[in-house]
């Protein structure tokens, strides 16, 4: 894993160096092969593929209960209520796993699977036992299991209290981390605690994305903030009460959509490159991975002077205490990231209405000449 991190990153960088000259770029891509020991794998989230929404125990999650009450919502108006059936056919699931030649697969536990409400009080046993299933599986075809704690499928009951905007979530998350330690921790060495906080913030301000509830540009950075303060719980629990037995790496995946200057001559599109970075990434890595912890300081002044110009008594992004950086710096044992796409971006200095994604003040383009995805609305 770690190699297969590190190869990604060198992709990442060759890119950047390259911008400005593509044909030289794909003539280095051409010669490109995998290093020794990079691993491949599969990755799936718990809600795209198990189906059995409400079997054996298993309560809501706020995507059940986001796709049942607004289906309009999805473009072919579907749901998870079914989708692979992998609750049912994980042994299959394994076997191509197996034939496709993987090192590992990387799969979410549903939260309220185990916790059918999210509380501590009702831990649900076949819930357990069905990650048990799959694990023991995976091990016995010799693919390495990865798990994600948290893709999205949050026990819909929390999010009646506010979900992940509400503080109170921390010692909860903290909890059911604890029960997936315990159960699994001996055969489960990789962990994820979140997959792409930045859409799971994003869904308190976008429709199209559960809970789906717009709050102002406040809510995403409320619940970006209990998520960051819930990962590195779990980080420092992992440390205190596992992590001398089991031996194992936790972090979190963020994910990167990759920026490119509209302009590259132009000092203002780089800005707003490195803007949008620090916007989106940068609101996760920094306080995790840099020197000093906390938001980027570029991100922390911008929120707070368009605040400021909205209306708001103070910012729209919430203060971290001295400690709080401290607790939240160099929780992560391995760098990991989703990436999909990337754009154009330029400065838009206008000043915006109030909103998380507006926030960074940079416009985003897709190229006309870009090669089109068959499969996916993205250019790839
Ligand atoms: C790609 O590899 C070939 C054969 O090894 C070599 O001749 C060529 O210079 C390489 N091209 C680049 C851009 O590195
Ligand atoms: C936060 O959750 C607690 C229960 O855990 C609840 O008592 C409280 O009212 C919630 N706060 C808000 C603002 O919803
Ligand atoms: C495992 O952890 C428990 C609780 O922290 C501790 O009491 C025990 O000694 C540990 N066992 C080993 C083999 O390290
Ligand atoms: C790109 O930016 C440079 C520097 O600001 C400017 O001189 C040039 O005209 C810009 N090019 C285009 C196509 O806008
Ligand atoms: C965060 O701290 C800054 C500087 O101390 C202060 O100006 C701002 O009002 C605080 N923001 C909130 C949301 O309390
Ligand atoms: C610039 O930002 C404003 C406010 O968010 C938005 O209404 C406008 O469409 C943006 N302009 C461009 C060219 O994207």
């Amino acid at each position: 894993m770690a190699n297969l991190v590190i190869s990604l990153l060198v992709v990442i960088f060759v890119s950047r160096k390259v911008l400005c000259q593509t044909e030289a770029y794909y003539d280095q891509v051409k010669n490109f092969t995998f290093p020794d020991g990079f691993i491949f794998g599969a990755a799936t989230a718990a809600y795209q593929i198990e189906g059995a929404w409400d079997v054996d125990g298993k309560g809501p999650s706020i995507w059940d209960v986001f796709t049942h009450t607004y289906p309009d919502r999805i473009k072919d108006r579907s749901t998870g209520d079914d989708a692979c059936k992998s609750y049912y056919k994980y042994k299959e699931d394994v076997s191509i796993l197996k034939k496709m030649e993987m090192n590992f697969y990387r799969f979410s536990i549903s939260w309220p699977r185990i916790l059918p409400t999210g509380l501590p009080d009702n831990v649900n046993q076949k819930g357990i036992d069905h990650y048990n299933d799959l694990i023991n599986e995976l091990i016995a075809n010799k693919i390495m299991p990865l798990v994600t704690m948290y893709h999205w499928d949050l026990p819909n009951y929390l999010q009646t209290f506010g979900g992940w905007t509400n503080e109170s979530i921390i010692p909860l998350f903290e909890n059911y981390a604890r029960i997936l330690f315990e159960n699994y921790g001996d055969r489960v060495k990789w962990w994820l605690t979140f997959n792409e906080p930045q859409m799971v913030a994003s869904g308190y301000e976008m429709s199209a994305l559960a809970p789906g509830i717009f709050t102002d540009g406040v809510g995403p950075y409320l619940a970006a903030h209990n998520i960051l303060k819930s990962h590195a719980r779990v980080y420092r629990m992992y440390d205190q009460e596992f992590r001398g037995n089991q031996s194992g790496k936790v972090s979190i995946a963020p994910n990167i959509m990759w920026p490119i200057p509209v302009n590259t001559t132009s000092r203002d599109d780089w800005e707003a490159t490195f803007q949008y970075l620090l916007f989106s990434v940068g609101w996760f890595t920094d306080p995790i991975y840099s020197e000093q912890g906390d938001y980027p300081s570029v991100m922390k002044q911008i929120i707070a002077e368009n605040s400021a110009h909205q209306g708001f008594p103070h910012s729209r992004l919430p203060n971290f205490t001295k400690d709080e950086v401290e607790y939240i710096k160099g929780t992560a044992d391995f760098f990991a990231f989703n990436c999909y796409t990337s754009f154009l971006v330029k400065k838009n200095n206008t000043i915006p209405s109030p909103s998380q994604s507006a926030d960074s003040r940079v416009s985003m383009y897709r190229a006309t000449d870009w090669i089109k995805s068959k499969t996916s609305s993205w250019e790839s």
